[in-house]
């Protein structure tokens, strides 16, 4: 499948179970248009449909951005009344967010504001270059959040900082957003790719469905109470015990041996 707006790839030197997409719009700062959007909705659900396939990392094209955000060239043309009628933003969570249950990491290479950031925080945790920066600048441009910057950013900062954010339009730092807990480390630029690869050949070397069971019950921290969290919590550590990759892994540790995975 060849695609207009990212590239996606493997790096078998890496590991062969890591794809990786790249934004590839570096001329506008990668910035997010509709044909982004259906690149990545059919990127990912390629990823999640392929089970040679463990781990993914995104990226921006470029020196310079992640994604500075939703195009707003492609906006300002848009009637207002389309903007509700077609749902605007709607499919980034709905089509990437929940369908995609195999992990995936952002690599933030550089600017990631708006729908940018929105979008790194779509991941399951972000890893950025020390020349990241973050914000959510469109209250300058007369809007607000449109991609889930006022609740992930507020969940992963708190309030306070987040609401400074989206009022002043401010960008964060690399170094500021790992103490507000917005990245998950931060590593030297040049480093970033080979960094993001390594740690999602990690996840990809780990029992595939385990991953998608921890990724499972981390997210549901953020959507229900701490007893129903701890319910399911329970429930999905019991669909586990039952795998055949339980059974492996508890053996391999026994017999001090490395675990051979069925993903299942
Ligand atoms: N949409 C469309 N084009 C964009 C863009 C965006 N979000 N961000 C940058 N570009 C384009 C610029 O128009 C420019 O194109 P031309 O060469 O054709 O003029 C090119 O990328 C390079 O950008 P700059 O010349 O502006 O580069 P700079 O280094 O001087 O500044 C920047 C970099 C500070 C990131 C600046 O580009 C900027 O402020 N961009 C907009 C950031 C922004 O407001 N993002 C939020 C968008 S709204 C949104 O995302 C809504 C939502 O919640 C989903």
């Amino acid at each position: 499948m060849s695609y207009e707006t990212i590239t996606v790839e493997q790096r078998p030197e890496t590991h062969e179970a890591v794809t990786l997409i790249t934004l590839n719009r570096p001329k506008a700062l990668n910035a997010l248009n509709s044909a982004v959007l259906d690149d990545l909705i059919h990127a990912f659900a390629a990823y999640q449909a392929d089970s040679s396939q463990r781990c993914a990392v995104l990226t921006g094209s470029g020196d310079k951005a992640f994604a500075a955000g939703a195009d707003i060239k492609e906006m300002s043309e848009k009637p207002a009344a389309d903007f509700y009628l077609d749902d605007f933003f709607a499919p980034w969570t709905s089509e990437i967010v929940r369908k995609t249950r195999k992990p995936w990491i952002a690599a933030v290479n550089g600017f990631a504001l708006g729908g940018g950031c929105e979008l790194a925080m779509m991941a399951d945790f972000i890893i950025a270059s020390e020349n990241a920066k973050f914000g959510q600048p469109e209250i300058k441009l007369g809007v607000a959040p449109g991609m889930g910057g006022s609740q992930r950013l507020t969940r992963a900062i708190g309030k306070s900082k987040a609401m400074e954010m989206c009022l002043t339009g401010r960008m964060m730092g690399a170094e500021e957003a790992e103490r507000a807990n917005l990245v998950a480390r931060v590593v030297p630029h040049d480093s970033l790719l080979d960094e993001a690869m390594k740690t999602a050949a990690m996840i990809a070397a780990m029992p595939p469905m385990a991953a998608i069971a921890n990724k499972e019950m981390v997210n549901a921290a953020f959507e229900t109470s701490l007893d129903q969290g701890l319910i399911i919590e329970r429930r999905i550590f019991q669909i586990l015990a039952a795998s055949e990759d339980k059974a492996e892994g508890m053996a391999a540790f026994v017999e001090k041996r490395e675990g051979q995975w069925k993903g299942r």
